[in-house]
């Protein structure tokens, strides 16, 4: 009750201060606060961890709704209640690391997140809380986490690590003993080892390892994922061609292999993906012509295709890349569109095909090349197109000009040349 007094004589003050304006009355304290006060229906080990890991338990961790922004959730067993999930979150300075007598008492935990609690990371958690996470999830948080100690969490169906380096041998580690695994995230971790052979087919449909240094090849293994929806790959040192197979993955929606070393054609074999919204293959190494199949992809929203080495005549129309919110094929020196087709307004960052289907000059500036996700009447490209024809005739007015004043200065001076003749005859 202590502190509440302060704070009502600052809102009295407020409220007389402001009488004039016509400020809604702030939020009166509210009667319902006073079940805080009875005693927390958490078992009292567990009240205590919380405490011990700076977690405020002055509110009932299982009232509901939970406080701390959810930072809480209980199971309803009796006498005592016990945790299901917990999410540290901004931790406070004046934990120093995590106490592991703390976690020892949390292996009811289904559920257990960090973010922005830059600790000391426990070498390994306690092995009965490793084995009931179902959910373990690490952004910005433990100044780093090992393979061993994720490769130990054998029951995950969800795994998420973001910005936190991870040491030791990769991937294929962490995950091998995670049959039931339906997401994984590992962003931002400085792995670099290769993309693992075997995985545990049944249940991953969310594959996330962009932003680290792994290396290799995509492996055809990856087809047996016949569950995988989403595939990030961006960001890597990866290289190769894409496999046939990956057609396999009949799932799949949003495939992001940008930013790696990938080359060769796109298999025709992707035409199957029929499910396909977002497919961005840009800032590779990839080469041969643009398959037309993509224009049969109802559901594709977002194509990217910028910087590769892909070459020859666009094969969409513009009702196609009208329909996409992302269509990007700019920094591909060989590619180029067809005039007769599609409208120089749609600003493809590329140049217009000659009658042969070859780029009839160097494309336009880097700048210009972001289209599709503008729905802009394309006035700007009409600008620029003017300003060239003004630069065009620019040089041209110049030289009329002088070529007038020239001819008025020969005239000149003939003329009074032949006048004084004149006048010298008589
Ligand atoms: C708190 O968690 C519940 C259940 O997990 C969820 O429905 C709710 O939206 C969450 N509230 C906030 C503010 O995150
Ligand atoms: C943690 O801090 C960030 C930034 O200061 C804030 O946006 C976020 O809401 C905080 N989270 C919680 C659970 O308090
Ligand atoms: C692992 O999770 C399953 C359900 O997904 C559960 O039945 C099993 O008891 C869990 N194992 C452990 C050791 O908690
Ligand atoms: C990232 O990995 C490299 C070796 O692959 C290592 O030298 C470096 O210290 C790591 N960085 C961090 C932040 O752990
Ligand atoms: C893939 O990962 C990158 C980097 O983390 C991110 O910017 C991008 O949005 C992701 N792509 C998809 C489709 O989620
Ligand atoms: C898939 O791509 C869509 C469209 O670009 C995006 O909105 C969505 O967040 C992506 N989903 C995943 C799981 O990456
Ligand atoms: C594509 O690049 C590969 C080398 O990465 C080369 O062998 C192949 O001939 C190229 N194909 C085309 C059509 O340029
Ligand atoms: C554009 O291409 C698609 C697919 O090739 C086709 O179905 C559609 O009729 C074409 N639209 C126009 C206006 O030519
Ligand atoms: C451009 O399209 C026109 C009309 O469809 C066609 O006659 C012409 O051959 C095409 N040019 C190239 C280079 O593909």
């Amino acid at each position: 009750m202590k502190p509440k007094t302060p704070l009502l004589f600052l809102l009295l003050l407020l409220l007389l201060s402001t009488t004039t304006t016509t400020t809604t009355p702030p939020p009166t304290p509210s009667p319902i606060s006073s079940p805080t006060s009875s005693p927390s229906t958490l078992d009292p080990k567990q009240l205590s961890a919380l405490h011990a890991l700076g977690l405020s338990t002055t509110l009932d961790p299982c009232s509901n709704p939970s406080p701390h922004n959810n930072a809480t959730s209980c199971d309803s067993s009796r006498p005592f209640r016990h945790l299901l999930s917990l999410h540290l979150s901004n931790c406070s300075s004046d934990l120093s690391d995590l106490p592991i007598s703390a976690l020892r008492s949390l292996s009811t935990l289904t559920s257990l997140s960090f973010s922005n609690c830059p600790l000391p990371s426990p070498r390994l958690l306690p092995s009965s809380l490793s084995l009931s996470l179902h959910s373990f999830s690490c952004s910005s948080s433990l100044h780093h986490l090992s393979s061993l100690f994720l490769s130990r969490l054998h029951n995950l169906s969800y795994l998420s690590v973001l910005n936190v380096p991870i040491s030791g041998s990769g991937v294929a580690i962490i995950t091998s003993h995670m049959p039931h695994l339906i997401s994984l995230t590992l962003s931002h971790t400085n792995l670099s080892s290769i993309l693992p052979h075997h995985w545990h087919p049944l249940h991953l449909s969310h594959i996330d390892l962009s932003s680290n240094q792994l290396k290799g090849h995509i492996p055809s293994s990856l087809s047996l994922l016949s569950s995988l929806k989403s595939l990030n790959l961006t960001s890597n040192s990866l290289h190769g061609l894409l496999p046939d197979s990956l057609a396999d993955l009949i799932s799949l929606r949003n495939i992001s292999l940008s930013h790696n070393s990938f080359s060769g054609p796109i298999p025709d074999s992707l035409s199957s993906l029929s499910s396909l919204v977002h497919l961005d293959l840009s800032s590779n190494q990839f080469n041969g012509t643009l398959p037309t199949f993509f224009s049969a992809m109802k559901n594709l929203k977002y194509l990217n295709l910028e910087n590769n080495n892909f070459h020859g005549v666009i094969p969409y129309n513009a009702s196609f890349i009208k329909r996409l919110q992302v269509f990007k094929v700019g920094g591909n020196s060989n590619l180029c569109y067809n005039h007769s087709l599609l409208s120089s307004k749609l600003e493809l960052g590329i140049a217009r095909c000659d009658r042969y289907g070859l780029p009839v000059s160097p494309p336009p500036d880097k700048s210009s090349d972001y289209s599709g996700d503008d729905e802009d009447d394309g006035g700007s490209s009409e600008d620029r197109r003017k300003s060239h024809g003004g630069h065009h005739s620019g040089p041209s007015k110049l030289v009329l000009g002088v070529a007038i004043a020239l001819s008025c200065l020969v005239f000149s001076v003939v003329f009074i040349v032949c006048l004084s003749k004149v006048c010298g005859c008589r």
